[in-house]
């Protein structure tokens, strides 16, 4: 089904999916699993390499020669682009948004010694920032550069579209009736992504979509848009009730996005403890705080095995201590 769209090998083969036993223990679960996508050569990993196979591929189709990609100090996409840059031999330009005066630390220390131009802009909003990208595109096309902008969430997904086929075949080879996914729902593309995949391929998945920055309606429409634009790009639809098994959950939310709750503080130390998970506490905390609930309400049963994906973000905790 992806055949037709260029990609750049940077995961390195298939991320490890193991069982989480003594969690599974201490739950009453026998059948947890999870999908390290925290565990990938490039740069610490994460659910971004994925979409950023997809995204080199269609620069390096296009012939660019550079990536200019912008978010905030913390943002795992803008390290692990720079990372990509540096791997296959492309410049990179980073535009920060968010106050000058802060030290760089964690996710942006390591995308300043990947070799990325750090361009600072302040404490600007999200649309500024946007803004502000789209113009650095422009300045480096009128200079004789081939610029590509990071980050469009349809072809984004398809790396997670990708990764549906993965997890169903690492499941299929062990025997494993995988009925349950858990990710965190925040800009979509990751959980679109799979969700899309899972839908296409026919697979009996239920996704679990604890919240982390939007309400339930906000992300549900973000999922929507994707989907229908995977749809639009892959030239084919997903089965008509694929929404009928997504079940967003904003009790993870707690104050709001990037800060924690005192589940989800409990959870980075309960997998921690049990199965040496590291987890931080913006995305990948929230997703495992809401796994422990779904055991415990029976959202998902005890005789259905279920997965997460851990997703990556590890050099945030860095930052966050
Ligand atoms: C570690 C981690 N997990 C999850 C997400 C959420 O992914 P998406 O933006 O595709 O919803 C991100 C996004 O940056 C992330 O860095």
């Amino acid at each position: 089904m992806l055949s037709a769209f260029s990609r750049i090998d940077l995961v390195g083969g298939s991320t490890a999916l193991e069982p989480m036993r003594r969690i599974g223990q201490a739950v009453g679960h026998p059948q947890l699993w999870v999908k390290r996508d925290d565990c990938m050569p490039l740069a610490f990993g994460g659910n971004k390499v994925r979409s950023l196979e997809f995204w080199l591929g269609e620069a390096q189709e296009r012939g660019c020669d550079m990536l200019v990609v912008a978010g905030g100090l913390a943002s795992n996409q803008c390290r692990l682009a720079a990372a990509a840059a540096a791997k296959v031999g492309l410049d990179a330009l980073v535009l920060y948004a968010g106050d000058v005066a802060v030290p760089l630390r964690g996710n942006a220390l390591l995308t300043q010694r990947l070799g990325a131009q750090i361009r600072r802009l302040g404490p600007v909003s999200e649309e500024e920032r946007g803004r502000l990208a789209r113009k650095a595109m422009l300045d480096l096309a009128a200079a004789g550069r081939r610029p590509y902008l990071i980050g469009d969430p349809i072809r984004g997904a398809l790396g997670y579209v990708r990764a549906a086929s993965e997890l169903a075949e690492q499941a299929e080879a062990i025997d494993l009736d995988l009925r349950h996914v858990v990710l965190p729902g925040s800009m979509g593309p990751t959980e679109a992504g799979m969700i899309y995949g899972a839908a296409t391929l026919g697979l009996p998945w239920n996704f679990h979509l604890p919240s982390v920055e939007y309400e339930a309606e906000g992300l549900r429409r973000r999922l929507e848009e994707i989907v229908a634009g995977l749809a639009r790009l892959v030239g084919r639809e997903p089965p008509s009730g694929w929404l009928d098994r997504v079940s967003i959950d904003v009790r993870q939310l707690g104050e709001g996005y990037g800060i924690p709750t005192t589940a989800s503080l409990r959870a980075a130390g309960l997998f921690a403890e049990c199965e040496a998970l590291i987890i931080e506490q913006t995305y990948v905390a929230k997703a495992f705080s809401g796994l422990l609930g779904y055991v415990e309400d029976g959202s998902i049963p005890r005789d259905e095995a279920a997965c997460i994906v851990h997703t990556g973000g590890t050099p945030s905790l860095f930052e966050q201590g």
